[in-house]
């Protein structure tokens, strides 16, 4: 059968459903404001280190994802985060300590796979303002404590254009990577919120996307 999907169709319908949760995850964040401090910044990159480790560890258990993405390996930034930990003086032993979190999406589907990337590969955008914050602020860079928002660095126009290309050519379920994007800023946001990062949960956010593709039983956020 041919592929009668519009080449950037995907990546907007991503755009518009994930967008209200980015934007309050944005703003909930706190991360640019003048009183976010040093311990904040460690309380948050403890946090994703959290998230991002059994993330990543699913979706790289997912076979069939290399045919679409080769470069997978380069994409994971959990090495990246225990960089900048290790940096701000956390050891191997507080690292095992950090607690991980369970409620993660489920994307063992190659399709999840990729609606849960386009999320974190998305992350590396706002990366390269919130590097600029953190250098300027905390006096933070890729070598002293931010090597996972430094992400890809000045490759990450190219990593985010190779990526969009990768997921639009696969050509995978909509609905379902549309559904396990949302599923994974409200997861995100959720453990962000337990791990005192975060002021406010997502669960009022009234918009289309969520009534449509995220509340069905898969995308819903479990209690
Ligand atoms: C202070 C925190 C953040 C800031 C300032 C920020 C900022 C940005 C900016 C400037 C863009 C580019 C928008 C565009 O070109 O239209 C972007 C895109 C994006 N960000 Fe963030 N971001 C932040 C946090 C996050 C987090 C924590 C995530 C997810 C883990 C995330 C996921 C995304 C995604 C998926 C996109 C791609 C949207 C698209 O064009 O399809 N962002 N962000």
């Amino acid at each position: 059968m041919m592929n009668t999907i519009k080449p950037i169709s995907i990546l907007n319908e991503l755009k518009e459903a994930t967008w209200p949760y980015h934007e309050r995850l944005e703003k909930n964040m706190n991360l640019l404001s003048p009183g976010f401090l040093r311990t904040d910044y460690l309380r948050l990159i403890k946090a994703f280190w959290g998230y991002y480790g059994p993330l990543e560890a699913r979706i790289a258990g997912v076979a069939e994802l290399k045919a679409w993405l080769p470069d997978l390996d380069r994409r994971a930034k959990l090495t990246l985060l225990e960089s900048d930990l290790r940096a701000l003086g956390i050891d191997a032993e507080a690292l095992a300590q950090l607690p991980i979190c369970r409620e993660i999406p489920d994307c063992t589907h190659p399709a999840a796979a990729f609606g849960c990337l386009y999320v974190l590969e998305g992350a590396t955008l706002g990366g390269q303002v919130i590097i600029r914050h953190l250098h300027n602020a905390l006096n933070l860079d890729a070598h002293n404590g931010a090597a996972f928002f430094t992400g890809y660095g000045e490759a990450t126009g190219a990593m985010w254009q190779t990526f969009r290309l990768q997921l639009t050519a696969a050509g995978l379920d909509k609905t379902i990577q549309i559904s396990s994007a949302c599923e994974t800023f409200m997861t995100l946001e959720r453990w962000l919120k337990q791990n005192g990062c975060h002021a406010k949960l997502i669960s009022d956010v009234t918009h289309r996307a969520v009534e449509s593709q995220c509340c069905s039983p898969d995308g819903a956020l479990r209690a």
